[in-house]
Protein backbone atom coordinates (compact mmCIF):
# COMPACT_ATOMS: atom_id res chain seq x y z
CA UNK A 1 0.00 0.00 0.00
CA UNK A 2 1.23 3.80 -0.76
CA UNK A 3 2.50 5.41 2.30
CA UNK A 4 0.14 7.95 3.36
CA UNK A 5 1.87 11.44 2.67
CA UNK A 6 1.67 13.75 5.53
CA UNK A 7 2.38 17.32 5.19
CA UNK A 8 2.81 19.36 8.62
CA UNK A 9 2.38 23.49 8.85
CA UNK A 10 2.88 24.92 11.62
CA UNK A 11 1.33 28.92 11.91
CA UNK A 12 3.67 30.63 14.36
CA UNK A 13 3.45 34.11 12.13
CA UNK A 14 1.09 35.67 14.57
CA UNK A 15 3.18 38.61 16.65
CA UNK A 16 1.67 37.30 20.64
CA UNK A 17 1.28 41.17 21.47
CA UNK A 18 -0.67 39.73 24.43
CA UNK A 19 2.62 38.43 25.81
CA UNK A 20 4.04 41.64 26.59
CA UNK A 21 7.19 40.93 25.95
CA UNK A 22 9.97 41.58 23.11
CA UNK A 23 10.66 37.72 23.02
CA UNK A 24 8.35 36.39 20.10
CA UNK A 25 6.15 33.96 21.73
CA UNK A 26 6.47 30.64 20.05
CA UNK A 27 10.35 31.41 21.63
CA UNK A 28 8.57 31.56 25.28
CA UNK A 29 10.15 28.73 27.69
CA UNK A 30 7.63 25.65 28.43
CA UNK A 31 9.80 22.50 30.66
CA UNK A 32 12.82 25.02 29.45
CA UNK A 33 12.85 25.19 25.73
CA UNK A 34 10.87 27.22 23.58
CA UNK A 35 7.17 26.18 23.19
CA UNK A 36 7.97 25.58 19.79
CA UNK A 37 10.54 23.32 20.36
CA UNK A 38 7.99 21.34 22.48
CA UNK A 39 5.89 21.38 19.68
CA UNK A 40 8.26 19.76 16.65
CA UNK A 41 9.44 17.30 19.05
CA UNK A 42 5.71 16.17 19.71
CA UNK A 43 5.31 16.61 15.77
CA UNK A 44 8.59 14.24 14.85
CA UNK A 45 6.84 11.25 16.39
CA UNK A 46 4.33 11.54 13.78
CA UNK A 47 6.91 11.60 10.99
CA UNK A 48 5.40 13.97 8.48
CA UNK A 49 7.21 13.83 5.00
CA UNK A 50 7.36 17.26 4.91
CA UNK A 51 7.24 20.18 7.45
CA UNK A 52 6.12 23.82 6.75
CA UNK A 53 7.04 26.84 9.41
CA UNK A 54 5.37 29.84 8.75
CA UNK A 55 6.66 32.69 10.10
CA UNK A 56 6.36 36.78 10.00
CA UNK A 57 8.85 38.74 8.49
CA UNK A 58 11.52 39.92 10.82
CA UNK A 59 11.14 36.77 13.11
CA UNK A 60 14.30 35.48 12.17
CA UNK A 61 15.19 34.07 15.54
CA UNK A 62 12.02 31.88 15.51
CA UNK A 63 13.40 30.49 11.93
CA UNK A 64 16.47 30.12 13.52
CA UNK A 65 15.66 28.09 16.73
CA UNK A 66 14.42 24.59 14.14
CA UNK A 67 16.57 25.23 11.36
CA UNK A 68 18.68 22.37 12.83
CA UNK A 69 15.75 20.32 13.84
CA UNK A 70 15.45 16.93 12.65
CA UNK A 71 12.49 17.45 11.31
CA UNK A 72 14.21 19.76 8.27
CA UNK A 73 11.55 22.53 8.61
CA UNK A 74 11.21 24.58 5.15
CA UNK A 75 10.20 27.96 6.72
CA UNK A 76 7.75 29.96 4.48
CA UNK A 77 7.51 34.14 5.17
CA UNK A 78 3.95 35.35 5.30
CA UNK A 79 4.50 39.22 4.66
CA UNK A 80 1.43 40.22 5.89
CA UNK A 81 -0.67 38.35 8.99
CA UNK A 82 -4.05 37.86 6.53
CA UNK A 83 -5.48 35.30 8.64
CA UNK A 84 -5.30 31.76 9.14
CA UNK A 85 -6.46 31.09 5.55
CA UNK A 86 -4.25 33.19 4.59
CA UNK A 87 -1.30 31.53 6.58
CA UNK A 88 -1.81 28.38 4.82
CA UNK A 89 -1.74 29.41 1.69
CA UNK A 90 1.35 30.63 1.95
CA UNK A 91 2.65 27.41 2.30
CA UNK A 92 0.53 26.10 -0.42
CA UNK A 93 3.42 25.18 -2.89
CA UNK A 94 4.51 22.20 -0.20
CA UNK A 95 1.13 20.19 -0.94
CA UNK A 96 -0.13 21.69 -4.15
CA UNK A 97 -0.52 18.59 -6.44
CA UNK A 98 0.22 15.92 -3.32
CA UNK A 99 -2.60 13.26 -2.23
CA UNK A 100 -2.52 12.76 1.70
CA UNK A 101 -2.80 14.93 4.57
CA UNK A 102 -2.32 18.16 5.29
CA UNK A 103 -1.45 18.79 9.29
CA UNK A 104 -2.28 22.11 10.29
CA UNK A 105 -0.68 22.92 14.08
CA UNK A 106 -0.87 26.38 15.87
CA UNK A 107 2.84 27.84 17.03
CA UNK A 108 1.28 28.52 20.54
CA UNK A 109 -0.58 25.55 21.19
CA UNK A 110 2.61 22.87 22.35
CA UNK A 111 1.03 20.55 24.88
CA UNK A 112 -0.26 18.57 22.01
CA UNK A 113 0.40 14.65 22.60
CA UNK A 114 1.70 12.05 20.41
CA UNK A 115 -1.44 9.59 21.04
CA UNK A 116 -4.21 12.67 19.90
CA UNK A 117 -1.70 13.63 16.39
CA UNK A 118 -1.87 10.12 15.71
CA UNK A 119 -5.52 9.89 16.64
CA UNK A 120 -6.28 12.60 14.68
CA UNK A 121 -4.18 11.48 11.37
CA UNK A 122 -6.14 7.78 12.37
CA UNK A 123 -9.55 9.76 11.56
CA UNK A 124 -8.77 11.65 8.54
CA UNK A 125 -7.56 8.17 6.92
CA UNK A 126 -10.80 6.15 8.05
CA UNK A 127 -12.84 5.16 5.36
CA UNK A 128 -15.12 7.72 5.55
CA UNK A 129 -12.28 9.75 4.42
CA UNK A 130 -13.47 13.12 5.64
CA UNK A 131 -12.38 16.51 4.22
CA UNK A 132 -11.18 17.89 7.24
CA UNK A 133 -11.05 16.78 10.89
CA UNK A 134 -11.17 19.09 13.52
CA UNK A 135 -9.83 18.58 17.16
CA UNK A 136 -12.19 19.79 19.33
CA UNK A 137 -12.74 20.54 22.85
CA UNK A 138 -14.95 21.67 25.47
CA UNK A 139 -13.01 24.50 27.27
CA UNK A 140 -14.31 25.72 30.46
CA UNK A 141 -14.65 29.00 29.17
CA UNK A 142 -15.89 29.06 25.34
CA UNK A 143 -14.80 32.93 25.08
CA UNK A 144 -13.24 34.04 21.36
CA UNK A 145 -13.00 30.20 20.44
CA UNK A 146 -14.36 28.91 17.16
CA UNK A 147 -17.65 26.82 17.84
CA UNK A 148 -18.07 23.59 16.31
CA UNK A 149 -21.78 23.77 14.47
CA UNK A 150 -22.81 20.14 14.40
CA UNK A 151 -25.79 18.37 12.37
CA UNK A 152 -28.43 16.03 13.64
CA UNK A 153 -26.17 12.98 13.00
CA UNK A 154 -23.14 14.23 14.54
CA UNK A 155 -21.44 15.20 12.09
CA UNK A 156 -19.41 19.00 11.35
CA UNK A 157 -21.17 21.63 9.18
CA UNK A 158 -19.35 24.40 9.68
CA UNK A 159 -16.94 26.54 11.88
CA UNK A 160 -18.28 30.08 12.99
CA UNK A 161 -15.89 32.47 14.97
CA UNK A 162 -16.67 33.45 17.80
CA UNK A 163 -17.05 37.43 16.41
CA UNK A 164 -19.29 36.18 13.63
CA UNK A 165 -21.37 34.13 15.62
CA UNK A 166 -24.90 34.22 16.72
CA UNK A 167 -26.29 34.14 19.84
CA UNK A 168 -27.16 30.44 19.50
CA UNK A 169 -24.33 29.35 17.93
CA UNK A 170 -22.32 30.67 20.72
CA UNK A 171 -24.51 28.63 22.91
CA UNK A 172 -22.17 25.61 21.61
CA UNK A 173 -19.76 24.45 24.11
CA UNK A 174 -17.87 22.42 21.87
CA UNK A 175 -15.19 24.69 20.09
CA UNK A 176 -12.16 24.79 17.71
CA UNK A 177 -8.80 24.02 18.89
CA UNK A 178 -7.41 25.11 15.80
CA UNK A 179 -5.29 21.76 14.84
CA UNK A 180 -6.94 20.06 11.76
CA UNK A 181 -6.10 16.83 9.40
CA UNK A 182 -6.81 18.30 5.58
CA UNK A 183 -6.97 16.00 2.65
CA UNK A 184 -4.06 17.60 0.70
CA UNK A 185 -5.72 17.04 -3.05
CA UNK A 186 -8.77 19.07 -1.83
CA UNK A 187 -7.12 21.96 0.41
CA UNK A 188 -5.86 24.28 -2.48
CA UNK A 189 -8.86 24.21 -4.19
CA UNK A 190 -10.98 25.18 -0.93
CA UNK A 191 -8.06 27.78 -0.05
CA UNK A 192 -9.24 29.78 -3.02
CA UNK A 193 -12.32 29.99 -2.19
CA UNK A 194 -11.58 31.57 1.16
CA UNK A 195 -12.65 35.56 1.50
CA UNK A 196 -12.40 37.91 4.11
CA UNK A 197 -15.68 39.38 4.17
CA UNK A 198 -16.15 38.48 8.06
CA UNK A 199 -16.05 40.63 11.27
CA UNK A 200 -12.37 40.69 11.62
CA UNK A 201 -11.48 41.15 7.71
CA UNK A 202 -9.24 38.16 7.68
CA UNK A 203 -8.87 34.74 5.28
CA UNK A 204 -10.38 32.45 8.12
CA UNK A 205 -9.23 28.69 7.75
CA UNK A 206 -12.30 27.50 9.54
CA UNK A 207 -14.27 28.35 6.74
CA UNK A 208 -12.75 25.71 4.75
CA UNK A 209 -15.72 22.75 6.33
CA UNK A 210 -18.29 24.82 5.26
CA UNK A 211 -16.69 24.94 1.32
CA UNK A 212 -15.65 21.36 1.64
CA UNK A 213 -19.90 20.50 2.65
CA UNK A 214 -20.87 22.52 -0.55
CA UNK A 215 -18.49 19.76 -2.28
CA UNK A 216 -20.34 16.85 -0.85
CA UNK A 217 -17.27 15.94 1.12
CA UNK A 218 -18.07 15.12 4.92
CA UNK A 219 -15.89 16.69 8.14
CA UNK A 220 -15.46 15.33 11.62
CA UNK A 221 -14.91 16.20 14.52
CA UNK A 222 -12.11 14.43 16.95
CA UNK A 223 -12.76 15.97 20.75
CA UNK A 224 -9.66 16.56 23.00
CA UNK A 225 -8.20 17.35 26.10
CA UNK A 226 -8.50 21.50 27.12
CA UNK A 227 -5.10 20.54 29.19
CA UNK A 228 -3.78 19.48 25.61
CA UNK A 229 -5.13 22.34 23.23
CA UNK A 230 -4.93 25.40 25.24
CA UNK A 231 -3.30 27.91 23.08
CA UNK A 232 -0.79 30.28 25.03
CA UNK A 233 -1.84 33.90 24.32
CA UNK A 234 -0.58 35.62 27.76
CA UNK A 235 1.85 34.52 29.92
CA UNK A 236 -1.00 33.88 32.17
CA UNK A 237 -1.64 31.06 30.28
CA UNK A 238 2.54 30.60 29.83
CA UNK A 239 2.14 29.80 33.20
CA UNK A 240 -0.86 27.56 33.28
CA UNK A 241 0.73 25.73 30.06
CA UNK A 242 3.42 25.19 32.76
CA UNK A 243 2.00 23.57 35.09
CA UNK A 244 -0.22 21.18 32.92
CA UNK A 245 3.36 20.20 31.99
CA UNK A 246 5.00 19.77 34.98
CA UNK A 247 2.35 17.64 35.94
CA UNK A 248 3.00 15.40 33.41
CA UNK A 249 6.79 15.21 34.06
CA UNK A 250 6.09 14.45 37.79
CA UNK A 251 3.66 11.88 36.78
CA UNK A 252 6.18 10.37 34.08
CA UNK A 253 8.97 10.15 36.51
CA UNK A 254 6.87 8.17 39.28
CA UNK A 255 5.62 6.24 36.73
CA UNK A 256 9.31 5.27 36.29
CA UNK A 257 9.73 4.41 39.71
CA UNK A 258 11.41 7.99 41.28
CA UNK A 259 10.08 9.16 44.57
CA UNK A 260 8.59 12.62 44.86
CA UNK A 261 7.72 13.26 48.89
CA UNK A 262 5.37 16.45 47.41
CA UNK A 263 5.19 16.02 43.95
CA UNK A 264 3.96 19.39 43.13
CA UNK A 265 6.75 21.59 44.38
CA UNK A 266 9.42 19.77 41.66
CA UNK A 267 10.24 21.28 38.86
CA UNK A 268 11.75 19.52 35.87
CA UNK A 269 13.22 20.34 32.75
CA UNK A 270 11.84 18.56 29.28
CA UNK A 271 15.49 16.41 29.51
CA UNK A 272 15.89 15.78 32.90
CA UNK A 273 16.97 11.93 32.91
CA UNK A 274 16.37 10.60 36.28
CA UNK A 275 16.93 6.43 37.23
CA UNK A 276 15.50 4.24 39.23
CA UNK A 277 15.07 4.15 43.27
CA UNK A 278 15.69 8.26 42.95
CA UNK A 279 13.92 10.19 46.25
CA UNK A 280 13.33 13.80 45.74
CA UNK A 281 12.61 16.24 48.48
CA UNK A 282 10.09 19.09 48.73
CA UNK A 283 11.02 22.22 46.09
CA UNK A 284 13.57 20.63 44.29
CA UNK A 285 14.41 22.39 40.98
CA UNK A 286 15.92 21.00 37.52
CA UNK A 287 17.36 22.98 35.05
CA UNK A 288 18.33 22.09 31.50
CA UNK A 289 21.07 19.22 31.27
CA UNK A 290 20.58 16.85 34.85
CA UNK A 291 21.31 13.53 34.44
CA UNK A 292 20.56 11.25 37.85
CA UNK A 293 21.65 7.46 38.09
CA UNK A 294 19.71 5.40 40.26
CA UNK A 295 19.79 4.90 43.99
CA UNK A 296 20.31 8.78 44.66
CA UNK A 297 19.03 11.00 47.54
CA UNK A 298 18.31 14.44 46.55
CA UNK A 299 16.72 16.59 49.94
CA UNK A 300 14.75 19.73 49.55
CA UNK A 301 14.96 22.95 48.39
CA UNK A 302 18.18 21.74 45.50
CA UNK A 303 18.56 23.56 42.35
CA UNK A 304 20.45 21.47 39.81
CA UNK A 305 21.60 22.41 36.62
CA UNK A 306 23.99 20.85 33.87
CA UNK A 307 24.87 18.22 36.23
CA UNK A 308 25.28 15.07 36.28
CA UNK A 309 25.02 12.94 39.40
CA UNK A 310 26.25 9.33 39.96
CA UNK A 311 24.80 6.66 42.05
CA UNK A 312 24.18 6.70 45.92
CA UNK A 313 25.39 10.17 46.21
CA UNK A 314 23.44 11.97 48.28
CA UNK A 315 22.58 16.38 47.80
CA UNK A 316 21.48 19.21 49.61
CA UNK A 317 19.09 20.27 51.56
CA UNK A 318 19.93 23.40 50.11
CA UNK A 319 22.74 22.60 47.11
CA UNK A 320 22.85 24.28 44.20
CA UNK A 321 24.33 22.31 41.28
CA UNK A 322 25.89 24.44 38.29
CA UNK A 323 26.55 24.02 34.77
CA UNK A 324 29.96 21.30 34.44
CA UNK A 325 29.34 19.82 37.48
CA UNK A 326 29.78 15.77 38.01
CA UNK A 327 28.75 14.11 41.51
CA UNK A 328 30.69 11.01 42.03
CA UNK A 329 29.07 7.28 43.56
CA UNK A 330 28.51 7.92 46.95
CA UNK A 331 29.37 11.71 46.78
CA UNK A 332 27.62 13.53 49.47
CA UNK A 333 27.01 17.07 49.31
CA UNK A 334 25.43 18.99 51.94
CA UNK A 335 23.56 21.97 52.71
CA UNK A 336 25.04 26.03 51.43
CA UNK A 337 27.34 24.31 49.03
CA UNK A 338 27.62 25.25 45.69
CA UNK A 339 29.15 23.71 43.09
CA UNK A 340 30.10 24.41 39.52
CA UNK A 341 32.14 23.48 36.61
CA UNK A 342 34.02 20.92 38.96
CA UNK A 343 34.59 17.23 39.57
CA UNK A 344 33.65 15.48 42.59
CA UNK A 345 35.42 12.27 42.76
CA UNK A 346 33.02 8.98 43.94
CA UNK A 347 32.96 9.30 48.32
CA UNK A 348 33.96 12.46 48.42
CA UNK A 349 32.07 15.16 50.89
CA UNK A 350 31.18 18.46 51.27
CA UNK A 351 28.73 19.13 53.50
CA UNK A 352 28.44 22.40 54.59
CA UNK A 353 28.45 26.23 53.51
CA UNK A 354 31.12 25.72 50.29
CA UNK A 355 32.13 27.18 47.40
CA UNK A 356 33.70 24.46 44.87
CA UNK A 357 34.22 26.38 41.40
CA UNK A 358 36.70 24.74 38.73
CA UNK A 359 37.80 22.00 40.81
CA UNK A 360 38.73 18.22 41.00
CA UNK A 361 38.24 16.85 44.12
CA UNK A 362 40.10 13.47 44.67
CA UNK A 363 37.87 10.30 45.80
CA UNK A 364 37.24 10.31 49.34
CA UNK A 365 38.47 14.26 49.99
CA UNK A 366 37.04 15.71 52.68
CA UNK A 367 35.95 19.92 52.14
CA UNK A 368 35.79 21.36 55.68
CA UNK A 369 32.55 23.69 55.98
CA UNK A 370 33.17 27.22 54.70
CA UNK A 371 36.00 26.31 51.79
CA UNK A 372 36.33 28.31 49.20
CA UNK A 373 38.03 27.67 46.40
CA UNK A 374 39.27 31.21 45.07
CA UNK A 375 38.57 30.13 40.80
CA UNK A 376 38.10 33.88 39.88
CA UNK A 377 40.91 36.46 40.14
CA UNK A 378 38.80 39.03 38.58
CA UNK A 379 40.45 38.66 34.65
CA UNK A 380 40.01 34.69 34.33
CA UNK A 381 39.55 31.96 35.96
CA UNK A 382 41.61 28.74 37.72
CA UNK A 383 41.66 25.11 38.49
CA UNK A 384 41.67 23.85 41.95
CA UNK A 385 42.95 20.73 42.33
CA UNK A 386 41.97 18.23 45.52
CA UNK A 387 44.13 14.80 45.63
CA UNK A 388 42.28 11.65 47.07
CA UNK A 389 41.65 12.02 50.63
CA UNK A 390 43.00 15.07 51.14
CA UNK A 391 41.48 16.98 54.28
CA UNK A 392 40.28 20.42 53.59
CA UNK A 393 40.37 22.22 57.29
CA UNK A 394 37.24 24.39 57.70
CA UNK A 395 37.59 27.83 56.08
CA UNK A 396 39.72 26.93 54.18
CA UNK A 397 40.64 29.45 50.93
CA UNK A 398 42.01 27.81 48.10
CA UNK A 399 43.79 30.09 45.85
CA UNK A 400 43.35 28.73 42.26
CA UNK A 401 45.61 27.75 40.52
CA UNK A 402 46.66 25.81 43.60
CA UNK A 403 46.61 21.91 44.21
CA UNK A 404 46.46 20.01 47.42
CA UNK A 405 48.41 16.30 46.62
CA UNK A 406 46.58 13.32 47.73
CA UNK A 407 46.35 12.92 51.53
CA UNK A 408 47.09 16.10 52.70
CA UNK A 409 45.59 18.36 55.12
CA UNK A 410 44.77 22.28 55.03
CA UNK A 411 44.14 23.44 58.95
CA UNK A 412 41.29 25.14 59.23
CA UNK A 413 41.18 28.75 58.29
CA UNK A 414 44.27 28.68 56.04
CA UNK A 415 44.49 30.26 52.94
CA UNK A 416 46.36 28.45 50.16
CA UNK A 417 48.14 29.67 47.96
CA UNK A 418 50.77 27.91 47.39
CA UNK A 419 50.81 24.07 45.80
CA UNK A 420 50.86 21.43 48.99
CA UNK A 421 52.74 17.91 48.41
CA UNK A 422 51.09 14.92 49.00
CA UNK A 423 50.38 13.79 52.67
CA UNK A 424 51.21 17.31 53.79
CA UNK A 425 49.78 19.49 56.66
CA UNK A 426 49.52 22.88 54.88
CA UNK A 427 48.41 25.69 57.92
CA UNK A 428 48.76 29.50 57.24
CA UNK A 429 46.77 31.09 60.13
CA UNK A 430 48.34 33.41 62.53
CA UNK A 431 49.09 31.29 65.77
CA UNK A 432 47.29 31.98 69.21
CA UNK A 433 48.27 34.08 71.97
CA UNK A 434 46.84 33.67 75.02
CA UNK A 435 47.17 35.76 78.32
CA UNK A 436 45.96 34.69 81.51
CA UNK A 437 43.23 36.59 83.19
CA UNK A 438 42.96 39.03 80.90
CA UNK A 439 39.14 38.90 80.86
CA UNK A 440 38.31 39.42 84.18
CA UNK A 441 40.75 42.25 84.35
CA UNK A 442 39.08 43.99 81.69
CA UNK A 443 35.71 43.74 82.96
CA UNK A 444 36.57 44.98 86.07
CA UNK A 445 34.78 48.11 87.32
CA UNK A 446 36.85 51.02 87.55
CA UNK A 447 36.87 53.86 90.88
CA UNK A 448 33.92 51.53 92.54
CA UNK A 449 35.79 50.26 95.55
C1 LIG B 1 -8.14 30.52 15.78
C2 LIG B 1 -9.36 29.91 15.06
C3 LIG B 1 -10.44 29.63 16.08
C4 LIG B 1 -9.92 28.73 17.17
C5 LIG B 1 -8.67 29.30 17.82
C6 LIG B 1 -8.05 28.28 18.73
C7 LIG B 1 -9.37 30.84 12.80
C8 LIG B 1 -10.00 31.81 11.91
N1 LIG B 1 -9.82 30.83 14.06
O1 LIG B 1 -8.55 31.78 16.29
O2 LIG B 1 -11.56 29.03 15.45
O3 LIG B 1 -10.93 28.51 18.15
O4 LIG B 1 -7.70 29.65 16.81
O5 LIG B 1 -6.98 28.84 19.45
O6 LIG B 1 -8.52 30.08 12.39
N2 LIG B 1 -1.41 33.00 12.37
C9 LIG B 1 -0.57 33.19 11.31
N3 LIG B 1 -0.88 34.13 10.39
C10 LIG B 1 -2.00 34.88 10.45
C11 LIG B 1 -2.87 34.69 11.55
C12 LIG B 1 -2.55 33.73 12.49
O7 LIG B 1 0.47 32.52 11.20
O8 LIG B 1 -2.22 35.71 9.56
C13 LIG B 1 -1.07 31.98 13.36
C14 LIG B 1 -0.80 32.54 14.75
O9 LIG B 1 0.60 32.77 14.95
C15 LIG B 1 -1.29 31.41 15.66
C16 LIG B 1 -2.40 30.75 14.83
O10 LIG B 1 -2.17 31.11 13.49
O11 LIG B 1 -0.29 30.45 15.88
C17 LIG B 1 -3.81 31.16 15.28
O12 LIG B 1 -3.99 32.56 15.08
P1 LIG B 1 -4.83 33.44 16.07
O13 LIG B 1 -4.89 34.81 15.53
O14 LIG B 1 -4.40 33.24 17.46
O15 LIG B 1 -6.31 32.78 15.88
P2 LIG B 1 -7.51 32.87 16.88
O16 LIG B 1 -8.17 34.19 16.74
O17 LIG B 1 -7.07 32.47 18.24
MG1 LIG C 1 -5.13 32.32 19.26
Amino acid sequence: MKKHRTVAIVLAAGLGTRMGSTLPKVLHPLGGRPMLLQLFETLSNVQPDTTVLVTGPDMDPVSGMVANHKLKPNVVIQEERLGTGHAVTVARNFFEGNTGTVLVVYGDTPLLTVPTMQSLMSVRQSNENPAVVVLGFRPSEAGEYGRLIMDNHGSLQKIVEAKDASSEELNQLLCNSGIMAIDAILLPFLLDQLKNDNAKGEYYLTDIVELAILEGRSCAVLEGDENEVMGINSKVDLAAAEGILQKRYRQRAMNAGVTLLDPSTVFFSWDTNLGRNVSIGPNVYFGQGVTVDDDVEIHSFSHLEGTKVYSGAVIGPFARLRPGTDIGRDAHIGNFVEIKNSVISSGAKANHLSYIGDAKVGQNANIGAGTITCNYDGQKKSMTEIGAGAFIGSNTSLVAPVKVGVGAVTGAGSVITKDVEDDALAVTRGSQNVVPGWASRRQKPKGND
